[in-house]
């Protein structure tokens, strides 16, 4: 099994890394918890395949076990349920000593781990995450949160698990689209951080290349967010480099109401309208945005805005949860593997992405 421990002051945790994990995950948590309650929070799709197993792999080793099912989706990351899930965690009685278990994807991860930092002032609880935004990006470090009707991770807080068990095998029963929404990610930690990885995403050809190598390319995310998160867990310099594509990319599933793009499209088509800007700018080697775009376009996502009133884009992204008094950050690339944070000038930014609209208000390319 492979671990990779994240060293933060005060918050030492290790990510555990296996395939078929998920059948074992009792080896870790009787390590780590002697308490007798565990509170599994999870979604009715996720707990549907792997809730039994889990639940009964816990029993066996005399934990009383619980459950919170939510709906799937991104509107369960509500205040209503976080209501809905103390009121569940008193009915069963629990107390300072249970442990919450995260099962499944960023969703339930966020939800549960701000209910773990709030129930009773704070209780311990572990992320088993089911997806591969999850795995790579969202169970580690510490970032937890709940949606307003406004806007999505308003309210959060850094909360770390005690502990993350990652089985890559469970990805398998990922439809296509939310399989590929994830590598969105994955190519992002290649963008902006390691050259090598992005050169091997290049050469993997269909899923099946990517699940044969799925245990490097999740702990090379890993290692890099390990050592982002370290330097910077607080998210005011560094971490910042993880939102590369996102300034663009939260404006538009903001745009579009959360309804046409996953969030990893969204980022997707951030990624590359970006770094064509960087790239129209001089900021960028040459040939940069051309790789971007044919990785994307080779993992099925999408590259380019297609027919979104800029104006109104750009009106959204100013108002962006990670703005500042001073304005916008971006996070910029020099070339692939290489980011830095700076701001750019909004009437250039729109300038550039109006640029590209033909009559039909499609991007030429
Ligand atoms: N998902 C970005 C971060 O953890 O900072």
């Amino acid at each position: 099994m492979q671990q990779i421990k994240m060293n933060l002051p005060g918050h030492e945790y290790n990510l555990f890394i296996e395939r078929g994990l998920i059948k074992a995950s009792s080896v870790i948590i009787c390590e780590l918890f002697k308490c007798k309650k565990i509170v599994i929070v999870s979604d009715k799709n996720v707990f549907g395949i792997y809730g039994k197993t889990v639940v009964e792999d816990l029993m066996v080793h005399g934990y009383e076990v619980h459950t919170v099912i939510l709906d799937p989706g991104e509107e369960s990351k509500s205040i209503e349920n976080l209501q809905y899930i103390y009121d569940k965690l008193l009915g069963y009685s629990a107390n300072r000593d249970t442990v919450l278990t995260a099962l499944g994807g960023g969703v339930v991860g966020d939800i549960t781990g701000f209910v773990a930092s709030t129930f009773l002032r704070g209780v311990r609880y572990i992320q088993i995450p089911t997806s591969v935004v999850s795995q790579v990006d969202s169970s580690i470090g510490g970032k937890v949160a709940v949606n307003l009707k406004r806007g999505k991770n308003l309210i959060g807080s850094f909360y770390h698990p005690s502990a993350v068990i990652i089985d890559p095998e469970v990805l398998n029963t990922l439809d296509e689209r939310y399989f590929y929404d994830g590598m969105a990610e994955v190519i992002k930690y290649g963008i902006i951080r390691d050259e090598e990885l992005f050169s091997n995403l290049e050469g993997y050809k269909n899923k099946n290349d990517i699940l044969a190598n799925i245990e490097y390319i999740i702990s090379r995310c890993c290692d890099i967010k390990k050592e982002i998160v370290e330097k910077d867990e607080k998210d005011t310099g560094e971490r910042m480099l993880l939102n590369f594509g996102h300034t663009i990319g939260h404006g538009l599933e903001a745009y579009y109401d959360y309804k046409r793009y996953t969030h990893g499209e969204a980022v997707a088509v951030g990624m590359c309208e970006i770094s064509r800007i960087g790239e129209q700018l001089g900021l960028i080697k040459k040939g940069t945005k051309d790789r971007v775009k044919e990785i994307l376009e080779q993992f099925h996502l999408p590259f380019r805005i297609e027919g979104a009133d800029v104006e109104k884009l750009i009106n959204i992204m100013k108002n962006d949860k990670k703005s500042f008094d001073s304005g916008l950050n971006f996070i910029l690339i020099r070339k692939i593997g290489d980011a830095y944070i700076d701001k750019l000038d909004l009437n250039d930014v729109k300038r550039l992405l109006i640029a590209k609209e033909d009559r039909n208000g499609i991007n030429k390319n």
